[in-house]
């Protein structure tokens, strides 16, 4: 099965993400109408911001009935909830509560945990209970999964030479940047792969250098960990900026 690629290049951060607003409308309406729900793991850090704003406008919150979506993430840092890092808190400010989501359909990493192991596998089975299926199934497929790119390269919180990078029997994991010495809660790339639908969302001219070698020839996924997202039969729609674009020959 191959995996539909498509790149999308927009003049600056704001129609980057009006576009995206219009694209995860149309995903999520899709979802509705074939499956009657919508399930989609949001992004964190700052470059999804605009965009969920966006989607609480009033020209765009009819375009989906979004009473009908289930949130999830694709990675949190360990951090309380209240926490000024937490992607929890960063969507549920600017989207969440905004749109009046039941908070029965919001589904939080509790990355906060101090067994951040047993917290990634009580979501993982949080995952699963959504989709009525056991974490021995395969993963269950995501309608639409967020992802920004970080300028080593990064995506979710699958950071270069990671050991998060090789698993593949897991959904979710915890995932230590060593030198860093902080840890995170993300997705795997099975769970992730298994998308039927992943956005790139990827503004700015520090993001050059990590989208030229997310598009380049090298396959060195422990180096530049975007290049392991290629769901099959899925699409990867990358949206991307006139200042991010800079360094790419294509
Ligand atoms: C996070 C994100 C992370 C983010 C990139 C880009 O928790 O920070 O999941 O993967 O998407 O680091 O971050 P910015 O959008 O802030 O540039």
């Amino acid at each position: 099965m191959t995996t539909k690629v498509t790149i999308d290049r927009f003049a600056d951060r704001e129609q980057l993400s009006l576009a995206a607003a219009d694209a995860l409308a149309s995903v999520g309406t899709d979802a509705i109408r074939s499956r009657g729900r919508f399930v989609v793991a949001l992004a964190g850090g700052h470059t999804p911001r605009r965009l969920y704003e966006t989607l609480t406008k009033p020209e765009y919150r009819p375009k989906l009935d979004w009473g009908r979506a289930e949130f999830f993430w694709g990675d949190e840092r360990c951090v309380a909830p209240d926490h000024e890092d937490s992607n929890y808190r960063m969507a549920r400010e600017i989207l969440l509560e905004p749109l009046r989501i039941n908070p029965a359909k919001i589904h939080r990493m509790q990355a906060e945990r101090p067994d951040l192991e047993a917290a990634a596998d009580d979501y993982a089975a949080e995952i699963a209970a959504c989709y009525d299926v056991t974490t021995n199934a395969p993963p269950p497929r995501f309608d639409l999964v967020l992802l920004g790119l970080g300028e080593d390269g990064h995506t979710a919180s699958l950071f270069p030479y990671t050991r998060a990078l090789v698993v593949t029997d897991r959904w979710i994991v915890a995932n230590e940047l060593i030198e860093l010495s902080i840890n995170r809660m993300t997705m795997t790339f099975p769970l992730i792969n298994r998308a039927r639908t992943i956005f790139f969302l990827v503004p700015g001219s520090a993001k050059g250098h990590a989208l030229a070698n997310a598009f380049g020839d090298s396959n060195d996924i422990a180096r530049y960990p975007s290049r392991g997202v290629h769901p099959r039969g899925g699409q990867v729609r990358w949206f991307i900026d006139g200042d991010a674009a800079a360094r790419l020959t294509t």
